[in-house]
């Protein structure tokens, strides 16, 4: 028998208002709207569905090549291709309204109003639950990074999303920049009820043989195990400033690596390149996490949240 009393440990985690059965949903971009990943992770047991980034005009995204792997990971430059928002709720929420799991939208803007303007059409389309502000895409010319990178930006576009709409707002933030606290800082400042980090780091492939970039972007955007170290660093960093909760994302692929970021301070992680490996990987993180806190006598995901021993001196 275990400090749970043998109740099963509570999984339960609230970010923004928003209350989630679990603290696991896939990563932006890598899960499309849902569609595709059904026949094989049964969508009612997530914590929440997140959304591919949706702008207010559909998008093509840059041409191929568009991925390349590397060293564990890949390099990305699809360019936020989505159908755009008003096909979204058309088309793609009636599909996500079916399921017991809350919608977080992605959303993107070339400009400060496009972000606003997105942002109001979800909240009254009913069956988004709250809004993923993505200010970290590397791989766009407009808007993505250029947000993220500066603190008065990146409170910008938080203070304009805030305004448009009710729902819970969570900033994505990107790991390009000097010093990810003072951008975490600034969105919580202009309203962010949460925040989620890393976006991709910037990177870029050569093929020698022929001299050319592998990606005809030239550069792209890094994620997968190869980047983990780093969003743990950065949520530790993040988490001990911001009062918000964050949310951990880069190179989950199983239930350990989930747990660092939780311990690290993450009250919720997301899933990206892992699932292209094992499109189960959010079920599997749901269960380990479940069995860890039995394992070590915790009666909830609460116990285990920020629980970091670091007195090495
Ligand atoms: C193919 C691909 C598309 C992505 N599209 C988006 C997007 O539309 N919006 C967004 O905020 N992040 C997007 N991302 C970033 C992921 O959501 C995530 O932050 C990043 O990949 C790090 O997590 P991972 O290492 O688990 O993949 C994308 C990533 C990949 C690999």
């Amino acid at each position: 028998m275990n400090s749970t009393g043998g109740n099963p440990p509570s999984l339960a985690v609230s970010i923004g208002g928003l209350t989630l059965k679990n603290p696991v949903m896939p990563a932006s971009g890598t899960f499309g709207y849902g569609e595709e990943y059904a026949p094989f992770a049964d969508l009612n047991r997530l914590g929440a569905v997140v959304t591919k980034g949706i702008s207010l005009l559909p998008r093509t995204g840059n041409p191929p090549p568009r991925i390349m792997e590397s060293p564990a990971g890949m390099l990305n430059a699809v360019g936020l291709q989505n159908v755009g928002v008003r096909a979204f709720v058309s088309e793609k929420l009636p599909y996500l309204k079916q399921f017991d799991v809350p919608v977080i939208a992605n959303i993107f803007g070339e400009a400060v109003d496009e972000y606003a303007a997105v942002a109001e059409i979800l909240s009254r389309a009913g069956g988004v639950h709250a809004l993923e502000v993505n200010i970290s895409c590397p791989n766009v010319k407009k808007g993505g990074i250029a947000f993220g990178a500066r603190p008065e930006s990146a409170a910008e576009v938080t203070a304009a999303v805030r305004g448009s709409t009710d729902l819970p707002v969570i900033v994505k933030l990107t790991p390009n920049v000097t010093d990810i606290v003072e951008i975490a800082l600034a969105s919580e400042s202009a309203g962010a009820h949460a925040l989620s980090l890393i976006n991709t780091l910037l990177g870029m492939s050569i093929d020698v043989e022929r001299r050319v970039p592998h990606l005809a972007n030239v550069t792209g955007g890094l994620s997968g195990p190869a980047v983990r170290p780093v969003a743990v660093r950065m949520v530790w960093q993040v988490a001990g400033r911001v009062k918000v909760p964050v949310i951990g994302v880069g190179g989950i692929v199983d239930a350990a690596s989930a747990l660092e970021f939780l311990i690290a301070g993450a009250r919720a992680v997301q899933v990206g390149t892992g699932q292209f490996v094992n499109p189960g990987t959010t079920l599997d993180v749901i269960d380990g996490i479940e069995a860890y806190l039995h394992r070590h006598g915790m009666k909830g995901v609460q116990d285990l949240i920020g629980s970091l021993q670091c007195n090495f001196a």
